[in-house]
Order: structure tokens, then C-alpha cells, then sequence
């Protein structure tokens, strides 16, 4: 096997890891609102439930079926299948989806290093400007911010999974939950927040309809970074020795133990500032939200805190998000790269470098998709609506695609690779795990309710999006 695959130094290095990933925009932006609006504690029984009895074993599986293997998502479908090309070419989704995914992430994360430049001279009046957002991502500047970033990304991934991308997540990780955390309470002593408090976690049973139920599953799945690849690609980083169900449990729990206080942040922040918010002004879409409203409900602060107070805070806040999304991005880079090292017998550097190459390549017409070039900003149409290539990537390989690949996991890991080969592997690191309630469970669902509903919802999404 070659030198260059790497390993994390311990559990909570694989931890941390995942957790960097897991964190991210959808965590600190998507999961908040939709929760509000959604019945508040209503939504999140259901989150919770979902979390722990479907996304769960998924993510068990994955991770599994990487350690077994120590290969990136096409070599373990292949691996385990012992070469059947049918099973490969569904690892290639498992290659592919990743790939693309970073594509549209990236020019998302250049976005929030202009933002952060902005406020850090003054601009924060500028940014709460409804037109500032649409005028900021048409200028060609933002490829000097491109560079900047790839050359961030591929340095820390240039540095391997022990000194990249590990070391990344043991300094951002405590960093973000401390950030975090300190901004949150700061938030909770303004007057008014009590409002915000109210209004994300009463619960309101009436709002919980099918849309809302399959939407608190997308959500779950997306936030754990499920259907990606990755947990896949990081199991192989895995010590052979480790508890998996146990380490899964400690990243799914500090995934939404985030969410959550995110929620606390955002919420009453939104109704300290803004005590006349319009709720229906409150976008599930975390772009939106982020770039457009933030930065007014950052600005309305002045008032008590001045306007350098005001541009703190919103620089602390971006901060965060930018730390978020720099080790989800990090972790989603990764998976392709892992598959050149393993797949084509690359060096890290090679690889990196490769990897480098492709994803400029995708990321420059999709950076230009948001009014810089007409061609890639109206490319194609689909529901009705016209669609610019970065939307077009989005709503495939980031809306719909994720169930689908969770879907292949489950039927592979419980037919082909089955729940045998599955529980000799989990018992490797838990001995206790044979004989146990979660084997009964994950035995039985794993190849049989648990797929059945992420197809209902890969293809309920389908139906939402394309038709
Ligand atoms: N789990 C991330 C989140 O909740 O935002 C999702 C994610 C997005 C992971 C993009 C990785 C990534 F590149």
C-alpha cells in the first residue's frame, strides 16, 4: 500500500476530523432556520429521531466500509464486491459527487473571504445593502480571492492527513466551539432575544406536515456529511484498533449539539436587532441568509454597541463560518484526492496537484455563473426556471444526489457486502457490539427501512426540483 494514504493519530483525531467536516454552513445557517420555521422543538424531535435511527447506521456503514478496505470510495465498492464493475461504476458516484460538491463550495467560501475583508475595513455598512451581494459575486476580483483560497486548501491538503488535514481541525474545531459559544452568550443577554428563543424552539406540532419531515431528513443527512464519500475516505483513515460506533456517536452528537447553538446565536440575534422581523423573510437558503440578511442584522447592532462594535461581532461571526466551511471544504477535496493516490498510484503531491488543476477548472465558470459571463449565468432551465451552471451543480450533486448514494451504501453494505462482513468489521474495534440492541438494529434496517426512506426522499426532491 502506498506510504502516502496517511492515518490520524488517534480516535479523536478522526473525531475532530469528521467533525470539521460535519460542520458546516448547513449546521451554523440551514439548520436554525428551517428549525424555526418548521414547528421549532417539534422539528428538532424529528431531526433527532432521524439522526439516530437512520443517519446513524449510514454513517457506520461508510465509515466501515472504508476501514475495511483502507481505500478511498471506488476501491472499497470495489474491494468488497472483489472487482464487480457494476458496484465500481456506483463508487465513481461516490468519487463524482464529492468532486462536484467542492466545486460550488469553493465559490461559496470565496464569497465569505471577500466578506471577511470587507468588514475587517469598514465595510459592514456596504454589505447590509441589498445590492451589494449580486454586484460583489459579478466582479472578476473574486478570482485574485480564488487563488488565494485554492492556495490555502491545497497547501493544508499538500500537508497529508496527519499534518493537514487533522492538524487543521485541532486548531479550528475548539476555536469554532469557543467562538461560538462566547458569541452566543453574548447574544442572550440582549434585550429581545428572549423573542428569538421563543420563536425557534415552542414547539408547534401543526407545522409538521410531509415536506417538513422530508426536508428534517435532507438536512440530517447533509449535516453529518453522509452520501459524500467522505466518512467513507476517513474510515480508511482509521485506526484498525478504534470503536467506531462509539467515535460516530461523539461526531453525530457534537454535529448537532453545533446546530443547535446556532440556533441560540442566530435567532435572538435576528430578534434583538430586528424586533420587527418579517418571519417569512427568514430564507431556508443558507446563501441568502448569510450574505444578504446577516450582515443588516450585524449593522442594526450599532445602536448598542457602535459601529466598530457592530463590524466585531459580524467579523467574529464570519470568522466562524469561514472556519466551518474551510474544513468542510478541506474534507470534501480530500476524497477525490484520495482516489488518485489509491486508484492511480499517485503520490500526495501529484495528486494534490492534479486535484488542483480540475478543480480551478470546474470552479472558474462556476465562480462567473453568478452574473460575470451570460453564458454560464442563464446556462440551462429545468422546473420552469433558468439555471446557471453553479445552480445547476448545486441542486444536482448537493440537493438531490446525497440520499441516492446513502441509498447504495445501505443496499451494498447489507447484499453484497453483507451485514456479516459488516458486523466483523464494527467488532474489531467494539467487541461488545456482537449480541448487541444496535447489531439487531442496524442488521435489520440497515438493507431494508433505512434505504426505502432515503429513496422516498431522493425522489420526492427529484419531483420538487425537475418537474
Ligand atoms: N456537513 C456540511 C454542512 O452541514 O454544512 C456539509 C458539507 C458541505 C460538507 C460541503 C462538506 C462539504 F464540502
Amino acid at each position: 500500500m502506498s506510504q502516502d494514504r496517511g492515518q490520524f493519530s488517534s480516535r479523536l483525531g478522526f473525531i475532530l476530523a469528521a467533525a470539521g467536516s460535519a460542520v458546516g454552513l448547513g449546521n451554523l445557517v440551514a439548520f436554525p432556520v428551517m428549525a424555526s420555521k418548521n414547528g421549532g422543538a417539534a422539528f428538532l424531535i424529528i431531526y433527532l429521531f432521524f439522526i439516530a435511527f437512520i443517519c446513524y447506521p449510514v454513517m457506520i456503514a461508510e465509515i466501515s466500509m472504508g476501514r475495511k478496505t483502507q481505500r478511498n470510495p471506488v476501491g472499497a465498492f470495489s474491494a468488497l464486491s472483489d472487482g464487480d464493475r457494476k458496484w465500481r461504476l456506483v463508487g465513481m458516484l461516490g468519487i463524482l459527487t464529492p468532486f462536484m460538491i467542492a466545486v460550488f463550495y469553493t465559490v461559496i467560501t470565496v464569497w465569505l473571504v471577500v466578506y471577511l475583508k470587507e468588514i475587517a475595513t469598514g465595510g459592514l455598512e456596504t454589505l447590509a445593502d441589498e445590492a451589494t451581494f449580486g454586484t460583489l459575486v459579478a466582479e472578476p476580483s473574486l478570482f485574485g480571492y480564488l487563488i488565494l483560497l485554492l492556495g490555502i486548501v491545497f497547501t493544508i491538503l499538500l500537508g497529508g492527513v496527519k499534518g493537514g488535514i487533522e492538524r487543521l481541525a485541532r486548531v479550528l474545531m475548539p476555536t469554532l466551539a469557543v467562538m461560538l459559544i462566547l458569541l452566543t452568550l453574548f447574544v442572550l443577554t440582549l434585550d429581545g432575544a428572549v423573542e428569538g428563543i421563543k420563536y425557534y424552539l415552542v414547539p408547534d406540532f401543526s407545522k409538521v406536515s410531509l415536506t417538513v419531515v422530508n426536508g428534517a431528513l435532507s438536512q440530517a443527512f447533509f449535516s453529518l456529511s453522509l452520501g459524500m464519500g467522505i466518512l467513507i475516505t476517513y474510515g480508511s483513515y482509521f485506526g484498525r484498533e478504534d470503536n467506531i460506533p462509539q467515535s460516530t456517536r461523539m461526531v453525530a452528537i457534537a454535529d448537532t449539539s453545533i446546530a443547535f447553538f446556532a440556533g441560540l446565536l442566530i435567532l435572538p440575534a435576528i430578534f434583538a436587532f430586528d424586533p420587527n422581523t418579517n418571519t417569512d423573510d427568514l430564507s431556508t437558503s443558507s446563501v441568502g441568509l448569510i450574505f444578504s440578511f446577516l450582515p443588516k442584522i450585524f449593522l442594526s447592532m450599532q445602536m448598542a454597541v457602535g459601529y466598530t462594535g457592530a463590524s466585531i461581532v459580524a467579523l467574529v461571526f464570519f470568522t466562524l463560518v469561514f472556519f466551518a466551511a474551510l474544513t468542510s471544504l478541506v474534507s470534501i477535496v480530500e476524497i477525490p484526492i484520495s482516489c488518485w493516490i489509491d486508484e492511480l498510484k499517485m503520490s500526495r503531491k501529484k495528486a494534490v496537484l492534479l486535484q488542483a488543476g480540475l478543480l480551478a477548472v470546474f470552479a472558474i465558470p462556476a465562480t462567473m455563473s453568478l452574473g460575470m459571463s451570460d453564458f454560464f449565468t442563464n446556462f440551462t432551465s429545468y422546473g420552469g426556471v433558468t439555471k446557471s451552471f453553479f445552480d445547476l451543480v448545486s441542486d444536482v450533486f448537493y440537493e438531490t444526489i446525497l440520499p441516492l448514494v446513502g441509498f447504495t451504501v445501505c443496499i451494498f453494505a447489507s447484499y453484497r457486502w453483507k451485514t456479516s462482513g459488516l458486523s466483523e468489521e464494527i467488532s474489531k474495534g467494539d467487541p461488545a457490539y456482537e449480541g448487541s440492541l444496535l447489531q439487531k438494529y442496524i442488521n435489520f434496517s440497515l438493507g431494508t427501512v433505512i434505504p426505502a426512506v432515503l429513496l422516498v426522499v431522493f425522489l420526492s426532491t427529484v419531483y420538487q426540483i425537475y418537474l
